[in-house]
């Protein structure tokens, strides 16, 4: 088994807030990334496919062919936006980067058309980052 990884960058931004709670307690609970108007970040998106290199090619999958998937059903839709109401997959979900990385593994698991999707790390900051690894 092989890892290959296509890494990708966005902008977008979010608020975390819940509204099953009050105001106070998300005051409380996310401080400043409950700003009102929410804030931004510029995001690394790492894509990690396991699976056996195609003897014909080599690959276990073409990383450009990989990079138009992602950009497609990824990329496009989240590049510049608003997390909270502008992403229809993140639709009443709190944008934390962990449940980014959910999402983003959702809409992108059935789509890979050689090997398997296998991890999804986003960076929401020089010095953090999440993996997901689909359950
Ligand atoms: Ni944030």
């Amino acid at each position: 088994m092989v890892y290959v990884t296509k890494r990708l960058t966005f902008s977008a931004s979010h608020r975390l807030h819940n509204p099953k709670f009050s105001d106070e307690w998300n005051k409380e609970v996310f401080d400043k990334c409950n700003n009102p108007n929410g804030h931004g970040h510029n995001y690394v998106l790492e894509v990690t496919i396991a699976g056996e290199p195609n003897p014909d090619t080599g690959y276990v999958i073409d990383l450009k062919i990989l990079k138009k998937i992602v950009e497609n059903i990824i990329i496009d839709k989240v590049d510049h936006k608003h997390f909270n109401t502008d992403v229809d997959f993140m639709i009443n979900i709190i944008p934390s980067v962990e449940n980014i990385a959910i999402a983003f593994w959702k809409e992108l698991e059935d789509k890979i058309p050689n090997g398997k999707l296998y991890k999804i790390k986003i960076w929401e900051t020089e010095n953090s980052y999440v993996e997901y690894f689909g359950n």
